[in-house]
């Protein structure tokens, strides 16, 4: 689908205008209902349609104009609508549209919401064709006999507005953050026979196009940094492990601090090694590459729309196999920091994984703050479901920018507890740590404790993403399937806090 800006509608287009709640029309739609006799507000009439945010009713045929389906958009109260009400209206306008077959669209665009001034257009216009953008993607390559009938039909949306070139300008900045949403959907969707260590590497080396450096540490040069976690994990599987380091390098020459870095889990599939998963839902494992998959999207979203900010990425990858290789229960293996690790458990892979990545990090950048992405719990998931991310800080500030950033996207956090007595609960008898707790009980908690050794006195951030990295349902701008949740999250904490 392609979405464009105009300062008028195209003839034959379907006709889309805006209606506030209590079926007041905006300032085009009652522009249009004269035009085709008052068809509008009979037909509102008939409905139960409301002018409720959400709400779409359509006009068959209309009168007195070309286009053959005119499209009243519920717009709900004005004082409502800020940025990501708009863009959820985008995205349910594209869905409605698809689902009721039209091939062209044009919404006339008004100053809807109570901001002054042309941009407030603009930028409302900018975000409703992000909006759209965002819930057309599919992953549909694999598909290969589904019929045109299934298939979306919307092919172009365009945005009609006085302020359309400004508004073209705006989105041309959402349209590189979509970008890096989609790349991370492609990656968490694909398969664990396509997305491995080495493929997943692959992946994130296109992003040289866009000026990010990309380096590829392999097994050997892991094992020389003494990376034992890490290495312990892919031990038993056919696929090498790797571990990627991305630069961009953004911010202007007067102003160089050092980098903010991301970090995140790559368990190109998770079988749970020898402490084996159950065979139900295993298939979700391939997803458990999410952190690393946001992590890759992000420098995507960042180098894309040129960020003015110097950040680091950096990707733990593993394949979680059981095999005569593979590492047991009870094993101890030698970190890159020197710590030692009891693994109890070969399913609690993601934090061995990120002990190193942290480590490295922080002792090879000496970043401003480290953010890492991990869907390392099935205990986050049980306690906040699938609406937020658990957020761990050792920083007040950061942990408030995140929630901000977060109430802004609606990717939303929820702060969790650290604290010493739950880091009491990882020590081990015969090591320094052991990788699980007591039992599972405030298991998101111990684990966010385990990686808290690994990152010293570095501002530190830790989003657990189990629960939010794949979804069962639609919502209005994220299909079903991987969420790419973080992407827009940490883009928006960047542009707010850190580029310039
Ligand atoms: N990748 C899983 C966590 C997970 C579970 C993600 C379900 C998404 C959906 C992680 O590696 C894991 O297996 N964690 C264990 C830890 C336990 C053994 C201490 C868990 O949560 O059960
Ligand atoms: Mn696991
Ligand atoms: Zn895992």
């Amino acid at each position: 689908m392609k979405i464009t800006f105009s300062t008028k509608p195209t003839a034959g287009d379907t006709l889309v205008v805006g209606v506030f709640e209590g079926r007041q029309l905006s300032r085009s739609a009652g522009k249009l209902d004269k035009t085709c006799k008052g068809a509008l507000s009979k037909a509102m009439k008939a409905d139960r349609f409301t002018g409720a945010h959400g709400q779409f009713l359509d006009i068959m045929a209309p009168v007195g104009v070309s286009a053959a389906r005119i499209v009243i958009a519920g717009l709900g109260k004005a004082d409502k609508l800020d940025p990501l009400a708009v863009q959820n209206l985008g995205g349910n306008l594209a869905a409605h549209l698809n689902r009721g077959g039209a091939k062209k669209a044009s919404v006339l665009v008004d100053k809807w919401s109570k901001a002054s001034a042309s941009k407030a257009e603009a930028d409302q216009a900018a975000d409703l064709g992000y909006g759209a953008r965002l819930r057309s993607y599919r992953f549909d390559k694999y598909r290969t006999k589904e019929t045109a009938d299934k298939k979306p039909t919307l092919t172009r949306l365009t945005l009609v507005t006085g302020a359309a070139r400004v508004a073209a300008t705006a989105y041309n900045v959402l349209d590189r953050i979509a970008d890096g949403v989609f790349m991370t959907r492609d990656l968490v969707s694909e398969p664990a026979n396509v997305i491995y260590p080495e493929s997943l590497a692959a992946q994130a080396k296109t992003l040289t196009s866009l000026g990010v450096s990309v380096e590829i540490l392999t097994e050997a040069k892991m094992r020389k940094l003494g990376m034992g976690a890490l290495l312990a994990v892919g031990m038993g599987s056919a696929r090498a492990s790797r571990m990627v380091v991305m630069r961009w390098n953004g911010a202007p020459k007067s102003s160089k601090k050092a980098p903010i870095a991301f970090i995140g889990k790559g368990v190109t599939f998770d079988t749970g090694g020898i402490s084996i998963k159950p065979a139900g839902g295993m298939e979700d494992m391939k997803w458990d590459m999410g952190g690393a998959g946001v992590v890759i999207g992000l420098m995507k979203a960042l180098a894309g729309r040129k960020a003015k900010v110097d950040v680091i990425g950096v990707i733990g990858l593993v394949e979680n196999m059981p095999s005569s290789t593979a590492q047991r229960p009870g094993d101890v293996v030698t970190s890159m920091s020197g710590q030692t690790i009891e693994v109890i458990n070969t399913d609690a892979e993601g934090r061995l994984v990120l002990a190193d990545a942290l480590w490295y990090c922080k002792t090879r950048f000496k970043p401003r703050f480290m953010i890492d992405l991990a869907t390392l719990t099935g205990a986050i998931i049980i306690a906040l479901g699938s609406y937020n991310a658990g957020m761990y800080a050792t920083d007040d500030k950061l942990a408030d920018q995140l929630t901000k950033a977060g109430q802004a996207t609606g990717e939303g956090v929820w702060r969790m507890p650290l604290g010493t007595r739950y880091d009491r609960d990882i020590n081990s008898d015969i090591a320094d740590m052991k990788n699980v707790g007591k039992g599972r009980e405030g298991g998101s908690i111990t684990a966010a404790q385990f990686l808290k050794r690994y990152v010293g006195t570095t501002t530190w951030a830790h989003l657990d993403i189990a629960g939010v990295a794949w979804s069962k349902s639609d919502s209005p701008t994220v299909p079903k399937g991987g969420t790419a949740f973080g992407v827009r999250l940490l883009d928006r904490l960047v542009a707010d806090h850190y580029e310039g």
